[in-house]
């Protein structure tokens, strides 16, 4: 029997993967893959609470599972599948709506955030969207959720949800915890470094992005914000540009603070941009070189996330099953 901890995370299919979210997130689930039974869903059901453009999303989609495989998550070791192939998902979110209070969403700053910013597409989706991730979670009995601090709120709900349904019928769901990722790994944007990187970045050479071409990656480097000194120092506070670049510059090399540090002592500002922009390219160079060969891969990627989409139901199920049962459907027999 498995008895290694169930890890679940959900991935939206919104276009090609930055360097943060390689760095802060998937370049860690390639090692938790031998202590941890691991599961990871593309969210296409939770994309479509804004508009899509169909023939974009359904690339954007397959392309993203080209690019994890190729960031080395090994779909053999983990279930990597999409989330409209599981029907479970809907089945367990609707069951769900049913224990979830509508003050509960109506206090989700993400919903507050997302229609402030739509006012014109604020659909029940968009309101009902932390329910479905509940069912995405609570179906795989995740022990551990790993997400940004933006989607806490959304697993602390998960959390009331479970155990007000475990309140009533007994222990159906595991509760699930959120999943600090190691220290540092949060990567900022290179022309804010206040904010973290994101493609929703309004200067183009805030975000770098994986599948990005060389010169573009060290024209966005040679631009990012430093600050007035000349010294190549960690100092979060006064200087997070710089330090930005070092943690960067550690991933790609695996060189400490201290190494780097003594490395520039006496460069300028232009040699260390110029150093981490080149370990970036050299770093992502064979990521992007298997993530287009398997884009072009059709056949390879349906083979992938169809036997994704199997063990996912498999699992998600089993729970399934069993909440229909305690809230009082007929069996189908
Ligand atoms: N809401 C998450 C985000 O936007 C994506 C997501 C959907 C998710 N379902 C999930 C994350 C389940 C973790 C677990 O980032």
């Amino acid at each position: 029997m498995d008895t290694k901890p169930i890890i679940f995370s959900g991935i939206q299919p919104s276009g090609d993967l930055t360097l943060g979210s390689y760095i802060g997130a998937i370049k860690n689930w390639v090692e938790l893959a031998e202590d941890y039974n691991c599961y990871y869903c593309i969210v296409d059901m939770h994309a479509i609470t804004a508009r899509q453009v169909p023939a974009e999303l359904r690339k954007r989609t397959v392309d993203q599972l080209a690019q994890y495989i190729a960031c080395g998550l090994d779909p053999q070791k983990n279930t990597i599948f999409i989330q409209s192939h599981v029907p479970a998902h809907a089945e367990l979110g609707w069951i769900l709506n049913c224990y979830t209070m509508y003050g509960e969403l109506s206090r989700m700053t993400q919903f507050k955030d997302k229609s402030a910013k739509n006012a014109d597409n604020i659909n029940a989706g968009l309101f009902d969207y932390p329910v479905l991730m509940a069912a995405d979670i609570l179906l795989y009995q995740a022990d551990l959720v790993p997400v940004g601090d933006d989607q806490r709120q959304h697993v602390e709900l998960t959390r009331d949800i479970a155990q007000r349904f475990n309140g009533v019928y007994g222990d159906v769901f595991k509760i699930p915890q959120t999943f600090n990722p190691k220290v540092g790994a949060r990567i900022m944007s290179l022309s804010t470094p206040e904010n973290k990187m994101s493609k929703s970045d309004k200067d183009p050479n805030g975000c770098i992005y994986i599948m990005q071409k060389p010169e573009d990656i060290m024209r966005s480097f040679k631009r990012a914000v430093t600050d007035s000194e000349t010294c190549v120092r960690y100092d979060t506070v006064n200087k997070k540009g710089i330090s930005n670049l070092m943690q960067i510059y550690s991933v790609a090399t695996g060189k400490t603070f201290e190494q780097i540090e003594n490395e520039f002592v006496g460069k300028g500002y232009g040699d260390f941009k110029t150093a981490v922009g080149e370990s970036v390219v050299e770093m992502l160079r064979p990521i992007r070189e298997e993530a287009t060969r398997l884009m072009s891969d059709k056949a390879y990627l349906e083979g992938i996330y169809k036997e994704g989409a199997e063990r996912a139901a498999y699992a998600a199920n089993k729970t399934l099953r069993k909440v229909q049962k305690k809230v009082g459907f007929v069996p189908r027999g």
